[in-house]
């Protein structure tokens, strides 16, 4: 069973949309997961997959506008990492789609560890450009 992601304040980037955007996106993918342990219908998982894809999107438009107005320096990086989330979220929704696929614990694993380590690590490193160079107090 995939244990449920759990907020800390030492994840924040003191952005606030893109704050409040990382706490969403913890609940998005929560909900995906006690969808998968309470047996939800398949129609609701679907309508939670969607949500989810749709607001990571604009959460990663959030983001490079923020890294656009700060001249972030690896900015092109940053975005390579969101792409990729983006084509393995998609690529199993196809699947899913066809009904090839069901919600398995390899994808919310994938979904789990992902948006952990790309908050702890690449949205972290943003945060401290933006504080070294003065955007952020
Ligand atoms: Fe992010
Ligand atoms: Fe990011």
């Amino acid at each position: 069973m995939v244990s449920l992601m759990k907020w800390s304040d030492d994840l924040l980037i003191h952005v606030d949309d893109i704050d409040d955007q990382h706490r969403n996106l913890f609940l998005i993918i929560n909900r995906l997961i006690v969808h998968k342990k309470t047996n939800g219908p398949r129609e609701e998982l679907l309508d939670f997959l969607h949500v989810l894809v749709a607001y990571s999107q604009a959460h990663f438009r959030t983001e490079a506008q923020h890294m656009a107005d700060a001249h972030y320096p690896l900015a092109q990086e940053h975005s390579e990492e969101h792409v990729e989330f983006t084509q393995t979220i998609q690529a199993f929704m196809r699947d899913y789609d066809k009904g090839t696929e069901d919600l398995c614990d390899k994808m919310l694993t994938f979904l789990r560890l992902w948006w952990l380590s790309h908050v702890a690590d690449a949205d972290q490193k943003f945060g401290e450009y933006l504080k070294e160079e003065g955007y952020v107090p």
